[in-house]
C-alpha cells in the first residue's frame, strides 16, 4: 500500500543488476606454468611483502621459501622470462602494510588488491614507480586520504580502479595527464569536487573507454572550454553527484561512441534537452531520480539501439512520446513515478523485446486490454500501480507472457477476480490492492499461489472463508486487509498443511474474522508484523503468542479480546509496536517495563483498570504512549523523564522501525492516533510523532512536575481526569508541542507566560480547570477560541470576554512566589522575544522540512 516507491524502484534495480563479484576467494592457481621457476629476487620481494601484511585468513600460506613462487596462490609468472607478472590478492581480508619491496617486481603488470581492508591508510605512493603496471585494482580496499599524485607516472597503466574506498580525495587532477594509456578509470566514491576542470582533463586521454565517477561529489558539468569531446568513451557513470543544474546541450557531443550513460540521482534539473538523444549509439541510459521536468522529447526515438532506459522518479509530464516505437531493441523501460498523462501510446505495445515495463505512479489514463499485450511475450516485470488505468481483459484471456513481478495496485481490475492469473506459473510478486475486485476468491487461487512470495490483495471486496486459504511455504507477505475474509481464525492458523510457513508479514485487519486467537502460534515464528485489528476476534490472548520471538509489531486493536495480557508476551522481546486498543483488557502488566525495544504502546479504550505502573518509565525508547479512555486511577508515575526518547532529541534514526523491507516491496505500519482530538492514520509520519495521551481516565493527584521536562513531545493530552497542580514555566521549553489538552481537570495557578514561546502550538485546551489570572498575550494564545479557556472562573483577558481587573493584572506583576517570579521575567521577553522566536522557528522549521 504505502511503499516508499523511490526506494522500491532502486531496490528493484539492484536486484536485477548482475552479481559482478562473488564474495569468495578469488585465486587463480598457477598450473600450466609449473615448469617456470621463480626468480629469486622476486621471491624475496614477495616474502617481504607477506611479512608486512596482516593475513587473518592464511590465504598466503602457500607462500613459503622452499616452494617455487610461480606456483604460490595468487602469483603468476611470465613464462618467457621467469619473472612475476601478476598478483591477484582480492577478497583476502588482507591488511597491514604494503611493503616497498613490491618495487623489486620489475615486471609486475597486474596488481589486484581489491576487497581487502587496509584500515584507512594512504595508498602507498611508491605504486607510482611501478612503471610496468598496466592494471591496478584497489577497489574497496579501505584506503583513505589523498590519492597520491605519483600514480600519474604510470604511463603504461590501462586499468585503474579506486572504487568504493573509505575517504579518498584529490586536491587536483592535473597529475593524471601522465596516464596516457588509460582505458578504464574508476574513481567512484572518491571526493574529486575540488578539481573544477575534471571534464577537460578526463577528455584528454586518447584511449579512455570507461569512466566511472559515481558519487564523487561533483557539482558542475561545465567544462572550462564550454564543451568536451571524448574520442573513444563508451561508458560514462556520473550517478550520485550533485550537479543541481540543467543537462547542458554540449552533452550531445560528448562522444560519438558512447554506449552507456548513467546519470542516476545526480540532482539534474530542468528539461531533457532533445539533443541528448543525438548520442545515437546509446544502449543504456539512466536519468532515474533527478528533478527533470517538462515533456519527454520526441527525439527519444533516435536511440534505436537502446536496450535499457530509465527516466523514473522525475517530474516529467505530458504524454509518452509515440516515437518509442523506434526503440525496437528495448528490454527494460522505466517511466514510473513521473506526472506523465494521456494514454499509453499504441506504439509502446509493439516493443516485442520488452521484459520490464514500469509505467506506474503517473497520471496515465485509458483502458489496457488483451490486444495491447499481444506482442509482449517476453514481459516479466510489470509495474502499472497508481495510474488511472483500467485493465479490461476477458475472463478467458491467456496472456502471452509469464510474469515474475506484477504490481497493479490502485488501478481498476475488478469487479471480477482476474482469472488470467491462473496461467502465470512463475509469479513471485503480486500486488492487486485497491483494484476494485469483489466477490468470492476462486477456489484455484490459493493453490495457485504456491510459488508466490508476496501477495497483496488489500482494500478490495474479496470474500473468502479463511479455512480455504492455503499458503505455501514460499509466502513471506500476505496482506488481505480491508476485505471480507470470514470464519474462525483458528481454522487458518492451525491448518496442518500450512504449518511449515515462512510468513513474515500477515495483515488481515478490517475483515470479518471471528473466534479465538488459537493456540497455534508456534507455527508462525517467522512473523515480524502481525495485524489482526478490526475483526470480530474474541477470547483471551493465548499464552502461545510468546512463541513469536521475531515479532516487531503486534496489532490486535478493535476486537473483543478480554482478560490479561499473558506474561509470555514479554518473550516477544523485539516488539516495537503494541496496539491493543479498543478491546476489553484488564490491567497494564508490570513486566511491560521489560519490553525495552518498544516505540509505540497503544492501549487506549480497552477498559484497563488499576494504576499506571511506574515500570513504564523503563521504556526509554518509547515515543507514543496512548493509554487514553480507560479506567486507570492513581497518579501519573513521576519518572516519565526516564523515557529519554521523549525528553531528548533522537540519537538514532528510527525511519525504518515500522517498515518491512524486501527487495520487491515494503510494508509500512499505520496506526490510528488522535493527538488533536480527531483520530488520524499515521503511517510514514509515525516516526515523527512523540505523544503522551492519558486523557479520559480517573487519574488523580498532582501532575508530576517531570512531565514538563519531556521537551521533545509533540502532543500532550491529560484532559478529563482529576489532576491537580500547576502548569510550570518549563512548558515554554517544550518547543515541539503542537497540541496541549489539559481540559477538565483541577489545575490551578496561572498560565505561564512562557507558553507564548510555543510557536508550533495549533491546539490548546485549558477549559474547565481552576486556572486564574491573565491569559498571557502572544500570537498563538489569543488565536484560540474562547471555548478553550472557559470554565476557569478566575481567568481573564483576551480571548475570554472577561477583561482583567487591576487586581488580576497585578497578580501577574507583583510576584508572590517563584513561579510568578519567572513569569515576571518572561513578561519582559514577550514583547521582543516572540518576534525572535517566531522568526527563528520559521527558518528552522523550513530547514527541518
Ligand atoms: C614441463 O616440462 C615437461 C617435461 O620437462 C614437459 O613435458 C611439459 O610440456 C612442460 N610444461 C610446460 C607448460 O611447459
Ligand atoms: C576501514 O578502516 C577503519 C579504520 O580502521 C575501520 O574502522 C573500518 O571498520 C574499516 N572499514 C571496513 C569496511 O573494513
Ligand atoms: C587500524 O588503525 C588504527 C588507528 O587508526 C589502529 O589503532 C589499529 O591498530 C589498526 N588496525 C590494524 C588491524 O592495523
Ligand atoms: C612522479 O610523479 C611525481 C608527482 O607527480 C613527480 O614529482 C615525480 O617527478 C615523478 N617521478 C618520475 C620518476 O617521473
Ligand atoms: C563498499 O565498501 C563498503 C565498506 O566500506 C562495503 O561494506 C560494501 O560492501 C562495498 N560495496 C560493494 C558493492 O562491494
Ligand atoms: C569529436 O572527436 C571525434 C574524433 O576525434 C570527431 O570525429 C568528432 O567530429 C568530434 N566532435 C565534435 C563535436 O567536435
Ligand atoms: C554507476 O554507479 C552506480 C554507483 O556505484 C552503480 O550502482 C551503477 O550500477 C553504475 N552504473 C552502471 C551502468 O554501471
Ligand atoms: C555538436 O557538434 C556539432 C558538430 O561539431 C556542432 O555543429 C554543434 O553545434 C554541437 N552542438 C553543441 C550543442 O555543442
Ligand atoms: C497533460 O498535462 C498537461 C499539463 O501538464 C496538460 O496541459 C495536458 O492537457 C494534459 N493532457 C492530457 C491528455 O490530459
Ligand atoms: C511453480 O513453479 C514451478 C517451476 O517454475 C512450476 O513447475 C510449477 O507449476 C509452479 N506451480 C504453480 C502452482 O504454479
Ligand atoms: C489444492 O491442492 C490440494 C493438494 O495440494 C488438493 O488437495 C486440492 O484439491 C486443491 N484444491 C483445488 C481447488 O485445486
Ligand atoms: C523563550 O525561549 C527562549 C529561548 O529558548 C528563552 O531564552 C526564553 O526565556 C523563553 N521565554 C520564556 C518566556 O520562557
Amino acid at each position: 500500500m504505502a511503499a516508499s516507491f523511490a526506494t522500491l524502484h532502486v531496490l528493484f534495480l539492484v536486484w536485477f543488476l548482475p552479481a559482478t563479484f562473488s564474495l569468495s576467494f578469488f585465486f587463480f592457481k598457477a598450473e600450466s606454468i609449473s615448469n617456470v621457476s621463480c626468480y629469486e629476487k622476486d621471491k624475496q620481494a614477495l616474502l617481504t611483502l607477506k611479512r608486512g601484511l596482516a593475513d587473518h585468513e592464511h590465504v598466503l600460506s602457500s607462500w613459503s621459501d622452499h616452494k617455487d613462487c610461480c606456483i604460490w596462490d595468487g602469483v603468476f609468472c611470465d613464462k618467457k622470462i621467469g619473472r612475476v607478472s601478476e598478483l591477484h590478492l582480492s577478497y583476502s581480508r588482507l591488511g597491514g602494510e604494503i611493503s616497498g619491496s613490491l618495487l623489486q617486481l620489475e615486471h609486475l603488470k597486474h596488481l589486484d588488491l581489491s576487497y581487502n581492508d587496509f584500515n584507512c591508510t594512504l595508498i602507498p605512493s611508491f605504486l607510482g614507480s611501478m612503471y610496468s603496471l598496466t592494471h591496478l585494482d584497489l577497489t574497496s580496499a579501505n584506503f583513505s586520504g589523498l590519492i597520491p599524485h605519483q600514480l600519474g607516472n604510470l604511463s603504461s597503466l590501462r586499468y585503474l580502479s579506486l572504487w568504493n574506498n573509505s575517504d579518498l580525495y584529490v586536491d587536483n587532477l592535473r597529475w593524471m595527464s601522465g596516464l596516457s594509456a588509460i582505458q578504464y578509470l574508476d574513481l567512484g566514491s572518491a571526493n574529486i569536487h575540488r578539481e573544477v576542470d575534471w571534464l577537460q582533463i578526463m577528455s584528454k586521454f586518447p584511449s579512455l573507454s570507461e569512466l566511472y565517477l559515481d558519487n564523487c561529489q561533483l557539482d558542475s558539468l561545465n567544462p572550462s572550454l564550454g564543451f568536451v569531446n571524448f574520442t573513444s568513451l563508451r561508458v560514462l557513470n556520473l550517478s550520485g553527484n550533485h550537479f543541481n543544474h540543467e543537462i547542458r546541450n554540449w552533452f550531445s557531443n560528448l562522444s560519438t561512441s558512447l554506449l552507456t550513460l548513467d546519470l542516476t540521482s545526480s540532482s539534474l534539473k530542468g528539461d531533457i534537452p532533445p539533443s541528448i538523444f543525438n548520442l545515437e549509439k546509446l544502449e543504456y541510459l539512466s536519468l532515474l531520480s533527478n528533478k527533470l521536468t517538462a515533456q519527454i522529447p520526441d527525439s527519444l526515438g533516435q536511440l534505436k539501439h537502446l536496450a535499457y532506459l530509465d527516466l523514473g522518479l522525475n517530474s516529467l509530464n505530458g504524454p509518452i512520446p509515440s516515437s518509442v516505437r523506434n526503440l525496437s531493441r528495448i528490454r527494460e523501460l522505466y517511466l514510473d513515478q513521473n506526472q506523465l498523462n494521456g494514454t499509453i501510446p499504441k506504439s509502446l505495445w509493439l516493443l516485442s523485446k520488452l521484459e520490464t515495463l514500469f509505467v506506474g505512479k503517473n497520471s496515465l489514463t485509458g483502458i489496457v486490454d488483451e490486444r495491447h499485450f499481444q506482442k509482449l511475450s517476453k514481459l516479466k516485470n510489470l509495474y502499472m500501480s497508481e495510474a488511472r488505468l483500467f485493465l479490461n481483459v476477458s475472463s478467458n484471456w491467456v496472456p502471452p507472457f509469464q510474469l515474475d513481478y506484477a504490481s497493479m495496485s490502485s488501478i481498476k481490475i475488478g469487479p471480477n477476480f482476474p482469472s488470467w492469473l491462473q496461467s502465470q506459473r512463475s509469479l513471485s510478486f503480486l500486488d492487486m490492492s485497491m483494484s476494485g475486485i469483489s466477490g468470492k476468491a476462486p477456489s484455484w487461487f490459493w493453490n495457485w499461489t504456491s510459488n508466490i512470495t508476496f501477495i497483496n490483495l488489500s482494500n478490495n471486496h474479496i470474500e473468502c472463508d479463511v479455512s480455504d486459504i492455503f499458503l505455501s511455504s514460499n509466502v513471506k507477505l500476505l496482506n488481505i486487509a480491508n476485505n471480507s475474509f470470514y470464519g474462525p481464525i483458528s481454522t487458518f492458523l492451525c491448518q496442518k498443511k500450512i504449518r511449515k510457513n515462512k510468513l513474515e508479514v500477515l495483515d488481515a485487519s478490517n475483515n470479518l474474522l471471528s473466534g479465538e486467537l488459537s493456540h497455534c502460534w508456534k507455527y508462525w515464528q517467522s512473523l515480524i508484523h502481525l495485524n489482526l485489528g478490526s475483526n470480530n476476534l474474541a477470547g483471551r490472548i493465548p499464552y502461545s503468542m510468546g512463541a513469536l520471538g521475531n515479532l516487531q509489531s503486534l496489532r490486535l486493536q478493535n476486537n473483543r479480546i478480554y482478560g490479561d495480557i499473558p506474561s509470555s508476551v514479554k518473550k516477544c522481546s523485539n516488539l516495537r509496536l503494541i496496539d491493543m486498543g479498543d478491546n476489553h483488557l484488564s490491567i497494564i502488566p508490570l513486566w511491560i517495563g521489560e519490553m525495552t525495544n518498544l516505540l509505540v504502546l497503544r492501549l487506549r479504550s480497552s477498559e484497563f483498570k488499576g494504576y499506571i505502573p511506574p515500570q513504564i518509565c523503563q521504556l526509554s525508547s518509547l515515543r507514543v504512549l496512548d493509554l487514553a479512555n480507560n479506567s486507570l486511577s492513581g497518579s501519573i508515575p513521576n519518572c516519565l523523564k526516564d523515557i529519554s526518547a521523549m525528553a531528548l532529541p533522537d540519537s538514532y534514526d528510527i525511519s525504518f522501525s515500522f517498515t518491512y523491507w524486501d527487495i520487491y516491496t515494503s510494508y509500512v505500519e499505520n496506526v490510528q492516533l488522535g493527538p488533536k482530538g480527531k483520530e488520524m492514520e499515521y503511517e510514514e509520519n509515525l516516526k515523527l510523532v512523540k505523544l503522551v495521551d492519558l486523557s479520559s481516565n480517573n487519574l488523580s493527584g498532582s501532575i508530576p512536575t517531570e512531565i514538563w521536562d519531556l521537551s521533545e513531545l509533540h502532543f500532550l493530552n491529560l484532559s478529563r481526569n482529576h489532576l491537580m497542580g500547576k502548569i510550570l514555566e518549563k512548558i515554554g521549553s517544550m518547543k515541539e508541542l503542537e497540541s496541549v489538552d489539559l481540559s477538565r481537570n483541577h489545575l490551578s495557578g496561572e498560565i505561564p507566560p512562557s507558553m507564548s514561546n510555543l510557536t508550533f502550538l495549533s491546539l490548546l485546551d485549558l477549559s474547565y480547570n481552576n486556572l486564574s489570572g491573565r491569559i498571557p498575550s502572544s500570537t498563538q494564545l489569543q488565536s484560540f477560541d474562547a471555548l478553550r479557556y472557559i470554565g476557569n472562573p478566575q481567568l481573564c483577558g483576551d480571548p475570554l470576554p472577561k477583561s482583567c481587573t487591576i487586581e488580576e493584572q497585578s497578580l501577574n506583576k507583583s510576584p508572590t512566589g517563584s513561579v510568578e517570579d519567572d513569569s515576571k521575567n518572561s513578561n519582559f521577553y514577550i514583547g521582543m522575544g516572540v518576534g525572535f522566536a517566531t522568526g527563528f522557528w520559521a527558518i528552522c522549521g523550513a530547514l527541518l522540512l
